[in-house]
């Protein structure tokens, strides 16, 4: 494996690899109940599978509009969550807790003249929020959102943003995201890729395997 500096510019998937998705419900957990993490999985799966499906469908809605929908979803489905906590978890999506490793890494990676920026389903205003909310506005030189393409991840025109903007092959680009499928539209779009396995799953995808397997970015 190629030491971290060897790449120009290292992009990173938002949701679940920077910002905790369950941070939402995991910080109103008291209120909540025990089906919190119930809640909080349903939530997710959901506001991915509309992505998905939205991709192939049509027409494009933000990532914030899914975000809400798979909320509604989710609570209907878990009916011993009280639906009046909707506004206060929706709010809470602003302003997620970014991994405790996150600060560190990128500025050790910033430190060596590496680009650095996010690429994401996200909304440009939601991914604002959650950056200037875990202070990593001074890092960052760029947020990708799929907003100016329209179609959600791993289509690959979302991963082509990154090569167009930066000018260069998409193997001179490591790509990091703890989403097993948004690395395997990653790799098959050409970028070098570094699954953060965060939660330990079995792989998955195994014609598009990723070129490192981490368990945090730690260790990037
Ligand atoms: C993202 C989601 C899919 O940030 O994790 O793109």
């Amino acid at each position: 494996m190629p030491p971290a500096t060897q790449h120009e510019a290292y992009v990173f998937d938002a949701y679940g690899t920077l910002f905790d998705v369950h941070a939402a419900v995991r910080r109103h957990a008291s209120d909540i109940g025990p089906d919190g993490p119930l809640l909080s999985e349903i939530w997710r799966n959901k506001q991915l599978e509309y992505s998905w499906v939205r991709s192939l469908m049509g027409p494009y809605v933000d990532f914030w509009k899914l975000t809400e929908q798979a909320l509604d979803f989710a609570l209907e489905r878990v009916p011993s969550v009280a639906p009046s906590h909707r506004d206060t978890l929706l709010e809470a999506y602003w302003k997620l807790d970014c991994y405790e490793e996150v600060p560190t890494v990128l500025k050790a990676l910033k430190d060596q003249g590496a680009k650095l920026a996010i690429l994401s389903n996200g909304s440009r205003e939601m991914l604002e929020s959650a950056v200037r909310n875990a202070a990593l506005d001074t890092v960052l030189d760029d947020i990708f959102s799929v907003e100016d393409v329209g179609t959600f991840k791993p289509a690959p025109g979302v991963y082509e943003m990154a090569t167009t903007a930066y000018r260069l092959y998409p193997n001179a680009i490591s790509f990091q995201s703890s989403n097993r499928w948004d690395i395997a539209g990653a790799s098959k779009f050409g970028f070098r890729t570094v699954w953060i396995n965060r939660a330990s799953n079995p792989d998955e995808y195994l014609d598009f395997p990723p070129d490192v397997v981490l368990p945090s970015l730690q260790q990037l």
